[in-house]
């Protein structure tokens, strides 16, 4: 039995690998059914959870306090702008005093690089709620989404439409390490980032997945089982009428859903916009799963923290 993910910081998908993926999907199931059936899971019981926000949030913030409580332990929300940080306190410092107090902190911050100050100075493990680079833990939600639809992730083909954001960079390294074909279609300008994409291609060729990059978004769901979008402009950009004006063409709707298959689904983070980056008509149709996705974020959530947080969290595997 290995311990690989006990006391580790996930700050970006590619810090775990594709056996840590599979053990975190596992483990997430796992925990949904328990739920489900109301077998107690607290693997958790007396651990503390900080949860640290620069930006709103309705989904993660509710699904880890939630989900830390439903493991037996106690999550603390923390507004940024209400900490010594608005006063020049450094991340660092503030990392080596949370850990004092709590087991794990989670925490949605502007730049990546915020994070990363906080989880070289935290002896506890750090998570990523979402920074303008990556947004792990609803990929890992929406892995669980696509195992439950198909039974398994390995071969599953999905399409991300859009801009070039954290959502993508996220999708980029979780389908290759789920064995998953990822298809990015955005305008060129609002490509991701290259770096991101050179990381997935390395992981792709490992798990036998394909990564392709285009300007189309009808090449990109050709063969599409799942179109996923996000939103046109990110928290935290600033260049929202060029970004929306360039992403005109790049619209989820009906005409290109019925590109890929009857049985596509259709995916989105949330928040979405309905007559942006996606029409009512898809969002709210017979394809999409985006309310069974934000379910996910829960037990998505639940097995990262028992993992990270619990040498018990092994028997979820
Ligand atoms: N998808 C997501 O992260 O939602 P929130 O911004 O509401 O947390
Ligand atoms: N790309 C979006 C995701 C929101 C969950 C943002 O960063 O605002």
């Amino acid at each position: 039995m290995t311990h690989s993910l006990y006391g580790r910081d996930v700050l970006k998908m590619n810090d775990v690998n594709q056996a840590e993926v599979a053990d975190l999907i596992t483990a997430g199931l796992t925990l949904k059914g328990r739920l489900r059936r109301g077998v107690p899971h607290q693997l958790l019981h007396g651990k503390n959870l900080a949860m640290m926000f620069f930006k709103p949030s309705t989904r993660t913030r509710s699904a880890f306090e939630i989900g830390m409580q439903q493991l037996g332990g106690h999550a603390m929300f923390l507004s940024a702008n209400d900490m010594q940080l608005t006063r020049g306190e450094t991340y660092a410092d503030t990392a080596r005093v949370l850990e004092r107090y709590v087991d794990v902190i989670m925490a949605r911050v502007f730049d990546h690089g915020t994070l990363v100050e906080m989880a070289d100075a935290a002896r506890v493990p750090v998570i990523n709620g979402l920074c303008d680079m990556h947004h792990p833990t609803q990929t890992l939600a929406d892995l669980i989404t696509v195992k439950e639809l198909f039974g398994g992730t390995r071969g599953v083909r999905i399409a991300y439409v859009g801009d070039g954001n954290n959502m993508v960079h996220s999708l980029l390294h979780a389908a290759p390490l789920a064995g998953m074909h990822i298809a990015v279609a955005t305008p060129a300008h609002y490509a991701p980032d290259p770096r991101v994409v050179a990381e997935a291609r390395t992981i792709a060729e490992q798990s036998e997945s394909e990564v392709l990059l285009t300007t189309d978004p009808y090449e990109a769901v050709a063969q599409a089982d799942v179109v996923y979008t996000d939103v046109w402009v990110s928290m935290g950009q600033s260049d929202a009428a060029e970004r929306v004006a360039a992403l005109q063409g790049y619209q989820v709707n009906e005409k290109l859903m019925s590109a890929a298959r009857p049985t596509t689904k259709f995916m989105h983070c949330l928040p979405m916009h309905r007559g942006e980056e996606v029409t009512a008509a898809v969002a709210d149709g017979p394809q999409s799963v985006v309310f069974d996705q934000a379910e996910n974020r829960l037990h998505a959530h639940k097995a990262i923290l028992a993992l990270l947080c619990s040498i018990e969290g092994q028997s979820l595997l």
